[in-house]
């Protein structure tokens, strides 16, 4: 659900947040003639945010500060700008001399990192310049125009937990039960979405079956046992049933991973998993007490870059009230 409260004026500024997600489930089908891979997958959105902020100007640009702030583009090809540009191109503003924005990014979630913080910085430039432009558009009108910048943009405006399809970008809510609690390990390096779905495809390819031929690929199915287990709302049933086809690719490509998620696991995570295309880990906890006392355990098993201590579901990117920006 998006919240949309008042702007300080047509002239003035609007702040946008905007959580990070894990996939609880991506189960990824054969490549289609699109370049994309036909998916079945379980978003669940975490308490790691980032702020963007949108102010009228001439001319639209944007500034980037934060966690991983360099490696974000800050010319058309950054998703926020690419957002904002669609936006007013929707809405009938471009070309009249109104549509321009000064875009500021405040970064939490990590640069490619298979949290989806590109998605998420689209969907809230979408969210803030829509309450700016008082533009009125739905969020599923926003999704829409959100879909053509990133497959996760419209799981990132709606939050919580949802099932996904095609790109990811169909989505039905999912009945969940209580709040999950997190500890994400951030890797060194990020790993690009596009190289760990060529990674998956070779892997797949270079697989034999009894007749000395590639297995055929199955088509992604939801995992009813991870759903069940979700409205149970037992962390311990969740655990063992989190899985991502794209893990082996990412394993494959950054081979230190596997010493972050057996550390997780021999500090009594229930469950350690690659999120989305990686390199972040993903462990559930018991409870917020357990996920402190594996985020103390993690970082001290040396093997990841920074750890942080979240929990979901959280809600989708909403306009934040003058002055309750942290
Ligand atoms: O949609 P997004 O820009 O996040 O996708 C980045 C890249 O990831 C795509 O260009 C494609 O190579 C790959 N991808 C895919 N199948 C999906 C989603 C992404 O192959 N369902």
């Amino acid at each position: 659900m998006t919240h949309v409260t008042q702007a300080d004026g047509p002239t003035g500024s609007v702040t946008a947040r905007v959580p990070a997600k894990v996939n609880l489930q991506l189960s990824v089908g054969p490549l289609g003639e699109d370049g994309y891979h036909d998916v079945v997958t379980v978003y669940h959105a975490v308490s790691l945010f980032d702020e963007v902020t949108v102010t009228a100007a001439q001319r639209t640009s944007v500034a980037v500060t934060g966690e991983g702030g360099p490696a974000v583009p800050l010319g058309p090809a950054n998703l926020a700008v690419r957002a904002a540009v669609a936006l007013a191109r929707a809405t009938g503003r471009r070309g009249k001399g109104s549509g321009g924005v000064r875009i500021e990014i405040r970064k939490r979630i990590p640069v490619a990192a298979g949290l989806a913080g590109g998605s998420a910085d689209a969907a809230a430039a979408l969210v803030a310049c829509n309450e700016l432009w008082r533009t009125g558009l739905s969020t599923s009108q926003l999704a829409e125009v959100g879909t053509r910048i990133g497959s996760d943009v419209p799981f990132a405006l709606t939050g919580g937990t949802a099932v996904g399809l095609g790109r990811g970008e169909r989505l039905t809510t999912a009945l969940v039960s209580g709040t999950y609690h997190w500890v994400l390990a951030f890797g060194a390096t990020g790993l690009s979405t596009p190289d760990v779905y060529a990674a998956c495809d070779r892997l797949r390819a270079a697989r034999r079956g009894k007749d000395g031929q590639p297995p055929a690929i199955a088509e992604p199915q939801l995992s009813t046992g991870l759903m069940a287990a979700l409205r149970s709302g037992d962390p311990a049933a969740v655990g063992p049933l989190l899985s991502n086809d794209l893990q082996p690719a990412a394993l494959s490509l950054q081979p230190l991973l596997r010493r972050a998620l057996q550390a997780g696991k021999e500090h009594g995570a229930l469950g350690a998993i690659v999120s989305g295309s990686g390199p972040t880990c993903a462990f559930l906890a018991k409870n917020a007490a357990a996920a402190r006392d594996l985020a103390v355990a993690v970082t001290g098993a040396g093997v990841c870059r920074a750890v942080v201590q979240v929990s979901g579901p959280a809600p989708g990117a909403s306009v934040v009230e003058p002055g309750a920006v942290a």
